[in-house]
């Protein structure tokens, strides 16, 4: 006898029973054991139905929705299949409630060296990331030189709100809080462990933030007080380390990751920037050398993220206050900042889910 005969109308826990085959293809467990499958209708062979990621940021979307058509189609009598979207991001329940801000996740972008691109992929990192759903906010912690305000296109100081906290400038879909606002073009400050700390403290604090699913934190370059401090005063969920593909670059780069490292931050991965000069014809140019960003990842022993090419556009965006994802999507540097974000996102989840359950990684992304 058929399991389902003709006149049998498809229920939701057929629909549930098809999608418990489908894999989270990060976190290796199914949608329906993740719950991440909400409001199955089915209305004449219709089926609707939402799946929440853990990051609207998900790099792997299109697998599941295909795997999710595939097994839903198989079932007998489904005639249509409307899959909705939503995202839920959720933090380390390790570090809920040691931040004096609403931030799910922390993600510090740093390297020991100055100049290797941090403020450059923080920026965009933190566009791409709104871009896709998110809600992000950017913290510009360099103390020797804020420049995100400028990359960003803010160029008012913030003011107070209605109950006394300064409400953030917000540009490009991404609330930001910059060093910036506070010293003045020509200005240097000395800023002593102790004072810095109080300044950080305040920019997370005394600052109007949305809920945040995402506070990217550009770093300033270097290994001292500023990466203590910053480490200290913020629940990081992880470092993201910026690297130049030649060998000087990785010796300081490393620096930067063993210091994060002594401090029990995370190390997400490496992004290795100005990989290569794209020429008009398509052929590159290694100015930087090669291979760096992957032997510092190799050698560390952490994931290798992604490499972003040298583009002219890059630093115009920078300067203009229309960063490369916004001004030239369609550049490879662009499409390659996209693919850091959200693997850097994906990253994120799939630790915070690890620290969730305490099961046992068994994570393979790219
Ligand atoms: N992929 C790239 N192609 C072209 N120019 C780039 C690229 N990445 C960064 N730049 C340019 O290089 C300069 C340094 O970049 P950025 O300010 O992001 O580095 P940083 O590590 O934050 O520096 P600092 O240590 O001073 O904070 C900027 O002018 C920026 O526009
Ligand atoms: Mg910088």
């Amino acid at each position: 006898m058929p399991l389902f005969g003709k006149n049998d109308a498809l229920k939701p826990e057929q629909v549930l029973a098809a999608l418990s085959h489908v894999q989270e293809p990060e976190l290796h467990r199914d949608l329906v054991t993740l719950n991440m499958v909400q409001d199955v209708t089915i209305q004449n062979g219709d089926v609707s139905f939402t799946i929440v990621l853990t990051t609207p940021a998900c790099p792997l979307k299109g697998v599941m929705e295909k795997d999710a058509r595939a097994a839903v189609g198989a079932l007998p009598g489904v005639k249509s299949i409307q899959i909705k979207w939503d995202a839920r991001v959720q933090g380390n329940p390790r570090l809920q409630g040691q931040m004096p801000m609403p931030a799910q996740n922390v993600i510090a972008i740093a390297s020991g060296k100055g100049g290797v691109g941090k403020s450059t992929v923080a920026v965009n990192v933190a566009i791409a990331l709104a871009q896709a759903g998110a809600k992000v906010g950017l913290l510009d912690a360099d103390i020797y030189g804020p420049n995100t305000p400028m990359m960003m296109g803010v160029s008012y100081r913030p003011v107070g709100g209605p109950d006394g906290r300064i409400l953030p400038p917000r540009a490009h879909g991404v609330q930001l809080y910059s060093m910036g606002f506070h010293v003045k073009d020509d200005q240097a400050i000395i800023w002593r462990g102790p004072m810095l700390d109080k300044a950080i403290r305040q920019f997370l604090s005394d600052v109007a933030w949305d809920a945040l699913d995402y506070l990217i934190v550009d770093m300033p370059p270097g290994t001292g007080d500023a990466q203590l401090t910053v480490s200290q005063a913020m629940a990081v969920a992880g470092a993201v380390i910026v690297t130049l593909p030649q060998a000087v670059s990785q010796a300081d780069a490393r620096r930067g990751l063993e210091g994060f490292r002594q401090m029990e931050v995370p190390v997400l991965g490496v992004v290795e920037n100005m990989s290569y000069l794209l020429m008009p014809d398509g052929s590159k140019i290694d100015v930087f050398g090669q291979g760096g960003g992957r032997a510092l990842a190799e050698a560390a022993g952490v994931p290798f993220i992604g490499e972003i090419p040298m583009e002219p556009q890059v630093r115009v965006g920078g300067d203009t206050g229309q960063p490369i994802v916004i001004s030239q999507p369609d550049s490879a540097a662009a499409r390659a900042l996209v693919a850091i974000a959200q693997d850097i996102a994906a990253r994120v989840s799939v630790q915070n889910f690890m620290n969730q359950t305490n099961v046992i990684p068994i994570m393979e992304i790219g």
